[in-house]
């Protein structure tokens, strides 16, 4: 059994982690320019001023995709490549580099799917408040206007958003990510609220201006959780963990994703954040509920629950001897069953998975080669998983692998390895891994091959 016919196959980077090229043909800087800049934050001072080079590298970078045989690929926008202040004028360059970059994908047949915003915030505008600043939204709104009218030419599937959890929660509120700020709760929860806001007004950007048919979405970091065993018990207590605001933090999915799908707030979040919430305006959420055509997630792992006692769900360790990932992220593979299938249920759109893959100890052998055999057993059995979840009926459109090559993995910098195609970061010379030749197969059989084993 296969996948759809139309099922997409992909992988997903951003431009931050890829791109280097930081100070290069009029880019303004973005937050994580800077933050890279402070002492002792990123792992051995790295920073993504370089990075894969893919700025003056992307010809050949796109010719590895064709090879690998992508049939698209998840690409961010720099903010501040394109709008070098985030408001007011644009540099034409940094247009230049994305209109030349998706001409290349389109004429080798793989198809860009781009999110707005991948992080790297301009630093002119964090300067005057950034999240905060109630005119964010409209800010981001005017960039995704000179976007969308550049691209829509030609570009067809839209991500506003990715990971609003991770960039507001641990770039405002653990101070871990760039901006590296520890706000109050009260000013997490405005800085949420103004990116709520500006995801609505990037749609309707995307509604008003694509000059083709294009689909929107927004990619959430999933947070799955996995019942402990398939007693209806087990199950439902899972279901009601991953859509609960259980802590005071932004770390959940409902916090997201119910202003968007259903245009309020969650009553538990509500309930537990009390004062903290921000003063919601008559409109904001008529504003922020768009009609979206896909629910696009990443999904690497989840966590292990059952129904306790009472009958609350209750957290399960996992056993000792866990399988972990070089980043220590447990190896949990029906985290692409339970995933989907309770997004699906929940929110009733096809489900894309944006981002799904594993840092690995590559390197190259004596032979030339690399091989990465944990990489390519992690991506079968998750599919797997995937392609069960597509026989129980969960609608899901595509996947994409992170990432199509080694790249800077913020906070970690060039520690961790995710790639399909090795990077030596030295020279810049690329390699296909083991895992690379791999994925070629799944695509070329549209999953078929997953069972062979
Ligand atoms: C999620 C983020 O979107 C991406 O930027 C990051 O590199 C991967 N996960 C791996 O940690």
């Amino acid at each position: 059994m296969t996948f759809s016919e139309t099922f997409v196959w992909g992988a997903a980077t951003a431009s931050y982690q890829i791109e280097g090229a930081a100070r290069e043909d009029g880019k303004g800087l973005s937050v994580w320019d800077m933050f890279c800049q402070k002492a002792l934050t990123i792992w051995n001072n790295q920073s993504g001023d370089i990075a894969c080079d893919h700025y003056h590298r992307y010809k050949e970078d796109v010719s590895l995709m064709k090879q690998i045989g992508l049939n698209a690929y998840r690409l961010s926008v720099s903010w501040p490549r394109v709008i070098p202040e985030g408001t007011g004028a644009l540099n034409p360059k940094g247009v230049e580099f994305y209109d030349k970059l998706i001409d290349e994908l389109l004429a080798v047949g793989i198809s860009p799917y781009i999110t707005l915003f991948h992080w790297d915030y301009p630093y002119e505008l964090y300067g005057r408040g950034g999240w905060l600043n109630k005119d964010s939204p409209d800010w981001f709104a005017e960039y995704a206007t000179v976007v969308v009218d550049k691209l829509s030419d030609r570009v067809k599937h839209w991500i506003t958003f990715n990971e609003p959890q991770v960039f507001i929660d641990v770039g405002h509120r653990s101070g871990y990510h760039a901006p590296g700020d520890k706000l109050e709760f009260a000013q997490v929860l405005t800085a949420a609220h103004n990116v709520l806001l500006a995801h609505g007004k990037a749609v309707q950007v995307i509604r008003a201006h694509s000059r083709v048919e294009s689909q929107a979405g927004l990619a959430l970091a999933g947070i799955v959780r996995i019942p402990a065993t398939e007693s209806p018990e087990d199950v439902e207590a899972a279901r009601q963990s991953m859509f609960s605001v259980r802590a005071r933090n932004c770390w959940s999915n409902t916090w997201w994703a119910e202003p968007v799908f259903f245009g309020r707030y969650p009553e538990d979040g509500l309930a537990l954040f009390g004062d903290d919430v921000p003063a919601i305006g008559d409109r904001d959420m008529k504003t922020i509920c768009q009609p979206l055509d896909f629910f696009a997630v990443n999904i690497y792992s989840g966590s292990m629950t059952r129904a306790g006692k009472d009958g609350q769900p209750e957290r399960v360790s996992f056993p000792v001897g866990q399988a972990m990932t070089t980043f220590q992220t447990p190896v949990r593979p029906e985290a692409l069953y339970w995933g989907p299938r309770f997004f699906w249920e929940r929110y009733n759109l096809p489900i894309i998975i944006t981002e799904n893959g594993m840092s690995n100890v590559d390197w190259v052998s004596l032979d030339g080669k690399v091989h990465d055999p944990q990489r390519i057993d992690y991506l079968n059995r998750y599919l797997l998983e995937l392609k069960k979840a597509y026989k129980d009926d969960v609608q899901v459109l595509g996947y994409f692998q992170w990432s199509i090559m080694d790249n800077f993995e913020w906070r970690e910098g060039y520690k961790e390895r995710f790639g399909l195609i090795y990077v030596d970061f030295p020279t810049q010379k690329r390699i296909l891994k083991d895992s690379a030749y791999w994925y070629k197969e799944v695509i070329a059989s549209n999953g078929a091959n997953l069972d062979k084993l």
